[in-house]
């Protein structure tokens, strides 16, 4: 066996992804030092509760609460507690105390990317973060490092396990938002507080990460349009799949030309659940899986697949880091750096342009096909496609009653879809406007 010197590595959590990584780390400590030319020690495991049962078998001895003394003295120190504070505090004193870090916190790094790479810089220590999107995806890399001489123009996919696990659930055999919710969580596909997943956050802090890279700009969380799924019910997947469409949550970074506002280029990055053609490769990722397109101008169209979530899967992506650092440590020089100098600009969701379909209820009575047609004229909205289905005949009536008029437009502005969709409402021939969805995918 060859004499590698030893790298000390602490880990903060053994939760879903923690304890694989710990797992893993033990069983298979050989081959990982002949990958990183060093011994990895797993010094010790910082949690809240020694005594939790965990998904793996681990020496007890190895457990602490005292993070921050586990830290001094580590040289990689992999962070996996998940959530803002105490991992922000553990995370720059980790880089202060000369450790590289790996964590796979979203939540942190598009919050408080910019204070952690500046830390790191400062001291020359190297953050890496493979599995804070898209779960054991390759992604962070391809952007960062592979995709470094090209322009990328667009990144669209699924980035969320768990939302994308509900949406799939409830389309392929009808099940209940609520309990699909709950069998994600006890996969360990959701974040500890589930609301994450459901309305977008998670989704937006990872298009945050990749438009960040992507568009060499730190792109600050607010900048990112976030629509969750929680107003999806089985009503608008019937009728998506009516129209040959499924209902995924989509995160969109797009590069734009010229803008309103005079910029010379600028970005969009929005997370919303959008519909996309049932023959479109996005509509075939099942379960807790992710997808990525990359769209570069030099490298033209690129995907990425794989499991989004997921305790053994993402100890992956971590592990990947970990020999990553190992490797730095050994070699000595900088590391990948964050690159932000293009420094573009985001625009606000109104200035999108995109498809819609909406849905309306209206009287079904001569002249409001007209009617909406008129506003939709008037409002720059150009109509595609239109279905009507009478919802409630009325006998007594030569029209009557109510219909349901499914309308796909043309590409629209954002802002004039949703101004026109507010004169629908207020028009007196709308009873209710059922749903208006972006549609996305070509
Ligand atoms: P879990 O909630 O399953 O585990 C969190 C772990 O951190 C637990 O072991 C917990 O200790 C420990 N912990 C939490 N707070 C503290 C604290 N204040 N002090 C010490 N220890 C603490 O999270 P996951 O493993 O699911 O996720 C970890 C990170 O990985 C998160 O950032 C998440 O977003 C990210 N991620 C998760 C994926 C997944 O599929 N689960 C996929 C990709 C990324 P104790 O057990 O004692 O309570
Ligand atoms: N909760 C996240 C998801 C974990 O469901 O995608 C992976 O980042």
């Amino acid at each position: 066996m060859t004499d590698y010197r030893t790298l000390r590595v602490a880990l903060l959590g053994a939760g879903a992804v923690g304890s694989q990584v710990a797992d893993l780390l033990l069983k298979h400590g050989d081959e990982l030092a002949d990958r990183a030319g060093a011994t990895l020690e797993l010094a010790g495991i910082a949690v809240r509760d020694v005594d939790a049962k965990r998904d793996a078998d681990l020496p007890r001895e190895l457990f602490t609460t005292d993070a921050e003394t586990l830290i001094v003295g580590s040289d990689i120190v992999i962070e996996l507690m998940g959530g803002i504070e105490p991992a922000r505090t553990q995370v720059l004193h980790a880089i202060a105390s000369g450790a590289d870090v790996v964590t796979a916190n979203k939540a942190l790094l598009a919050t408080h990317g910019s204070e952690v790479f500046e830390a790191a810089d400062q001291v020359g220590a190297e953050v890496y973060y493979e599995a804070a999107a898209a779960g054991a995806i390759p992604i962070i890399r391809p952007l960062r490092d592979s995709l470094a001489g090209d322009r990328v123009v667009r990144i669209m996919g699924i980035v969320n396990g768990t939302t994308n696990y509900i949406l799939d659930r409830m389309d392929t055999e009808g099940a209940d938002f609520a309990d699909v919710l709950a069998q994600a969580q006890a996969l360990g596909y959701a974040e500890a507080d589930p609301t994450a997943d459901v309305e977008g956050y998670d989704a937006a802090q990872k298009a945050a990460i990749l438009a960040s890279l992507a568009f060499h700009t730190t792109v600050p969380l607010d900048a990112v349009h976030r629509e969750g799924i929680t107003s999806v019910d089985a009503a608008m997947i019937e009728s998506a799949r009516h129209a040959g469409y499924v209902i995924k949550l989509l995160a969109v970074c797009e590069r734009l030309a010229a803008t309103e506002e005079g910029a010379t280029e600028a970005i969009s990055v929005r997370v919303y659940p959008a519909l996309v053609e049932r023959t479109h490769p996005l509509a075939s990722v099942h379960g807790a899986n992710n997808a990525v397109f990359v769209q570069a101008e030099a490298a033209g169209d690129l995907m990425f697949y794989g499991a989004g979530a997921g305790g053994v899967q993402t100890a992956s992506a971590v592990l990947g880091d970990v020999v990553s650092a190992a490797r730095r440590h050994i070699a000595g020089g900088v590391g990948v750096g964050e690159s932000t100098r293009a420094n573009l600009p985001a625009v606000p969701i109104g200035h999108v342009i995109t498809r819609y379909q909406i849905t309306l209820e209206v009287d079904d009575q001569p002249g409001v096909l007209a009617t909406v047609a008129g506003i939709l004229s008037e409002g720059r909205v150009s109509i595609a496609t239109v279905e009507q289905t009478v919802i409630e005949a009325d006998e007594n009536s030569r029209s009557g009653g109510s219909a349901r008029l499914v309308i796909g437009t043309h590409k629209a502005r954002e802002q004039d879809l949703s101004e026109t969709v507010e004169r629908l409402a207020a028009s007196g021939v709308v009873e209710r406007v059922v749903s208006v969805l972006r549609v996305e995918g070509n």
